[in-house]
C-alpha cells in the first residue's frame, strides 16, 4: 500500500478556482518566451500595489527555500553568523551547516499551553555574537506560537541596522488579530527588516514554489539580491496573480482550517497521554507520553495516510488536513490513549 504523505503543512483544500482556470488556460506556446522586458515582473507590480510598497522593495523567488539558499550562500563563513530561535524550520540549520556558517539559537520557552520566544536570550546572544542575520518565524514552525508585536519592536529597537532582520511569515493567514498595516509601517521605520512570505501554505501552491519578500530599503541592499534579469517564470507569475485575486476563497478556507485545528486541540486535551500546544498555524505540536510513543509510531506506519511528523523530545507535529483526515487521526490517538 502506498501511503499518502501529508505531514508537511500543505493546504489540502487546494487552490482557488481562478488559479485552476489560469493553469488550464495558460497558452502553452508562451513557455518559449521570457517575461517581456528585463527585470520585469507583473507579480512584483501587483504585490507593490497591494501592500503599498515601492516595487523595488518587492522581491519574488522560487519559494522561501530558494530565498534562504541564496541568502545564506552570500555569507562569509569566516566572519558571518545566523541567529534563529530554537525549534525552527529544519532547513535553516541543514543549509547553514552545509555551508559551514556559524549557526546560533536562542531559547523558546515552553509554557503550559503554548511556547513563547525568549527575547531576552535573543538579545543577549545577539549582543555577544553580533550575527549578520537574525531570523524569527511568526507563527513559528513547528511550535505554532506567534511573536507578539511589542516583542518584535523590542528586538528591532535593540539591534544594529547592520544586521538583517528577517521575519518569516510562511504561515501568515492563520493568526488571529494579525494587523498587516502595523507590520508594513515597520518597514519604513526599520530599513534592515524584511517580511518574507510564501504561496505554499495559505495559497495552497506548495508544489509550484513561489514566494516573495517585502524588504526595507537597506535590507534590499544588504542581501545584494538581484531582481531576476531575465524575469521570473511567466506561468508562475500568472498563477500567483490569480491567487492574489482570490482573497475571499482563501479567507474562507483559512477559517475552516482554524476551526478544525482548534477542534482538534480541544479534543486532544481530553486525552491523557498527550500534551498539545496552542497554534496559530495550519498544524499543531504535541508531546507524546514516552510510554506509548513506539506503539503510536507503529500504528501510524500502518495507516493509509501520514499526517504526523515525529521530532526530538517526543514531540509530534500534526498538519491540519481535511476534516476526514483530522477525525481519523484523532480516532487513532484515542485508541492508543485507551490501551
Ligand atoms: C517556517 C518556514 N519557512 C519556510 C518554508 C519553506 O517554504 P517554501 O515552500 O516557500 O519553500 C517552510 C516550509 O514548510 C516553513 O515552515
Amino acid at each position: 500500500m502506498s501511503q499518502l504523505i501529508i505531514n508537511r503543512n500543505e493546504n489540502l483544500y487546494g487552490p482557488a478556482p481562478k488559479v485552476l482556470e489560469t493553469i488550464h488556460n495558460f497558452d502553452a506556446i508562451n513557455v518559449s518566451r521570457y517575461q517581456e522586458g528585463y527585470y520585469n515582473s507583473p507579480l512584483a507590480k501587483k504585490i507593490s500595489a497591494q501592500f503599498a510598497i515601492p516595487e523595488e522593495q518587492v522581491i519574488i523567488f522560487y519559494g522561501l527555500e530558494d530565498f534562504f539558499r541564496n541568502l545564506f550562500s552570500g555569507l562569509d563563513k569566516k566572519q558571518d553568523s545566523i541567529l534563529v530561535n530554537q525549534w525552527h524550520f529544519a532547513y535553516f540549520k541543514k543549509y547553514a551547516d552545509f555551508l559551514q556558517i556559524k549557526f546560533l539559537e536562542f531559547k523558546l520557552i515552553e509554557n503550559e499551553t503554548d511556547f513563547s520566544f525568549d527575547i531576552d536570550d535573543c538579545l543577549k546572544i545577539y549582543n555577544e555574537q553580533k550575527p549578520k542575520i537574525l531570523i524569527l518565524t511568526s507563527p513559528n514552525n513547528p511550535t505554532g506560537n506567534v511573536l507578539p508585536f511589542a516583542e518584535l519592536e523590542k528586538v528591532l529597537n535593540n539591534i544594529s541596522l547592520d544586521t538583517l532582520f528577517i521575519l518569516d511569515e510562511a504561515y501568515f493567514g492563520y493568526e488571529q488579530n494579525y494587523q498587516l498595516e502595523k507590520y508594513l509601517a515597520l518597514l519604513a521605520k526599520y530599513p534592515n527588516l524584511m517580511l518574507v512570505r510564501t504561496f505554499s501554505k495559505y495559497y495552497a501552491l506548495a508544489g509550484l514554489r513561489i514566494g516573495f519578500a517585502l524588504a526595507g530599503k537597506k535590507a534590499k541592499e544588504m542581501i545584494n539580491y538581484q531582481h531576476r534579469y531575465l524575469g521570473f517564470s511567466t506561468i508562475l507569475e500568472n498563477i500567483a496573480l490569480a491567487a492574489l485575486d482570490s482573497e475571499s476563497y482563501y479567507e474562507e478556507i483559512a477559517q475552516k482550517i482554524i476551526k478544525e485545528r482548534d477542534w482538534f486541540i480541544n479534543q486532544v486535551r481530553t486525552l491523557k497521554n498527550f500534551k498539545i500546544f496552542n497554534s496559530q498555524t495550519n498544524f499543531v505540536l504535541l508531546r507524546v507520553n514516552e510510554k506509548i510513543i513506539d506503539k503510536l509510531k507503529e500504528q501510524i506506519a500502518k495507516e493509509e495516510f501520514v499526517i504526523a511528523l515525529f521530532l526530538k523530545d517526543n514531540m509530534m507535529r500534526v498538519s491540519s488536513g481535511l476534516p476526514e483526515h483530522n477525525q481519523k487521526f484523532l480516532a487513532l490517538l484515542k485508541n492508543i490513549d485507551n490501551l
